[in-house]
């Protein structure tokens, strides 16, 4: 592999030769990535071209079909998943809203789900709601300190009514990177299933969600340079026994059944998109176009997850180095995505306002994770200062941030 080629990555993003964004460094990527091209190329393409009711025969439409199908399938094929394992929802959250109203006619009551409180609320409030149906809900709990998920304790909450636990692969403040495949693989050898939250995780490469083992592995497009999408593989062991959501004629097609809704056409072909995006980054750093597409996405995650962690080191040194402040979760740039939340004497959202003028474009608050907060003993209304950033950050916007926090902290 060659050397980490930024600016051929940054070429693939409208948003870095657009006047308007000039100077501006974006630090708010966990909140929502840009789009890269293909992914606008292809929306554009679809309201253009293609924007006709799908899978009728005329051309039109016979395209939008296919390429409706081809984001499904591409992207199932890099996640290291059959076609019709993955589907596309309006968000994460409405996907979790869904599934847990699946496995609400599925369970008993006296059966358990197993919840954390490093999670967004996406992936804990629509199962904690499945306590009024009788179903118990235990809650794995953080460190109050360090924010970290310690899997001792998980294994001391499993018991014989446990029948799900519901965790993320990273928390959107605490920024650890949780052992997701030696926790789904011991719950299911002991026939349990899993659904984690990969939205935090994924726009740091895309995960073979085989080798995780995870059951349910659920992430969101518009945080992955795609469109605002929710994607959800489930696999086939489990969706066979979740009651379908869809129309009652549709219960037959796997990828029908968890999205009741219908689909967003335009934006579900536009997912295909992320595919070319990471075919593309592939083709520009690695000279072997028979790789397959698991292969392929792979060691994309790998290179972004490099350089990522390159840029990572200075931040985190940085503010390591500083008395005024409370970093959340690890030192270790290995161990965590740079997604980095901090405390401080003021609140997130000052912060961040006070970082706007220097060209910074990060975010305050409590982004949805209150519950993990709170376990940290932070006031959400007081909230952190979140810095994110990706693959497609520079050094200079890093340098950029460093000299912007000197003048605000
Ligand atoms: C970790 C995490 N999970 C879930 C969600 C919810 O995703 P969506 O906006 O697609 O519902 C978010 C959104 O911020 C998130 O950061």
């Amino acid at each position: 592999m060659t050397r980490f080629n930024l600016d051929g990555v940054r070429a693939h993003f409208p948003a870095f030769s657009e006047p308007a964004l000039q100077g501006q460094a974006f630090f708010e990527n966990a909140g929502g990535s840009y789009a890269c091209a293909p992914v606008i190329d292809r929306l554009t393409r679809f309201y253009r071209q293609r924007k006709v009711q799908p899978c009728a025969p005329y051309a039109a439409s016979q395209l939008a079909c296919a390429e409706m199908a081809e984001a499904r399938s591409r992207l199932a094929a890099m996640l290291g998943v059959e076609t019709d394992e993955l589907s596309f929802g309006p968000s994460t959250t409405n996907n979790t809203y869904v599934l847990a109203q699946a496995f609400g006619e599925l369970l008993e009551p006296g059966d358990t789900i197993i919840v954390t409180d490093q999670d967004h609320e996406a992936n804990s409030g629509p199962w904690r709601r499945l306590a009024a149906r009788g179903i118990g809900i235990r809650e794995w709990q953080m460190d109050p300190v360090t924010g970290h998920l310690d899997t001792e304790q998980l294994w001391a909450l499993l018991d014989d009514t446990v029948r799900l636990v519901c965790f993320p692969h990273c928390s959107n403040v605490v920024g650890e990177i949780n052992p997701v495949a030696d926790i789904c693989t011991r719950l299911r050898a002991a026939g349990i299933w899993s659904c984690v939250d990969g939205v935090s995780a994924a726009p740091h490469g895309l995960p073979d969600v085989d080798a995780l083992c995870a059951d349910i592995y659920l992430f969101s497009a518009y945080k992955t340079y795609g469109p605002h999408q929710g994607l959800m593989v489930i696999r086939h062991a489990l969706a066979s026994r979740l009651p379908n959501q869809g129309h009652a004629f549709n219960a037959a097609v796997p990828w029908k059944r968890f999205t009741p809704a219908g689909p967003d056409h335009a934006q579900v072909a536009a997912c295909a998109g992320m595919a070319d995006y990471i075919d593309a980054l592939h083709a520009l750093h690695v000279d072997d176009s028979a790789a397959s597409a698991k292969t392929r996405a792979q060691r994309v995650h790998d290179l972004m997850r490099d350089h990522e962690s390159a840029l990572l080191q200075p931040l985190l040194d940085a503010l390591r180095g500083r008395d005024d402040l409370r970093l959340l979760g690890p030192a270790d740039p290995a161990r965590r995505v740079p997604t980095v939340a901090l405390v401080h004497a003021r609140p997130g959202l000052d912060l961040a306002t006070a970082l706007a003028p220097f060209g910074i474009m990060a975010g305050g608050g409590s982004f949805y994770a209150d519950r993990a907060l709170q376990r940290l003993g932070i006031d959400p209304q007081h909230g952190v200062l979140r810095l994110s950033f990706v693959h497609y950050t520079s050094p200079t916007e890093i340098d950029q941030l460093l000299a912007a926090l000197d003048q605000v902290l």
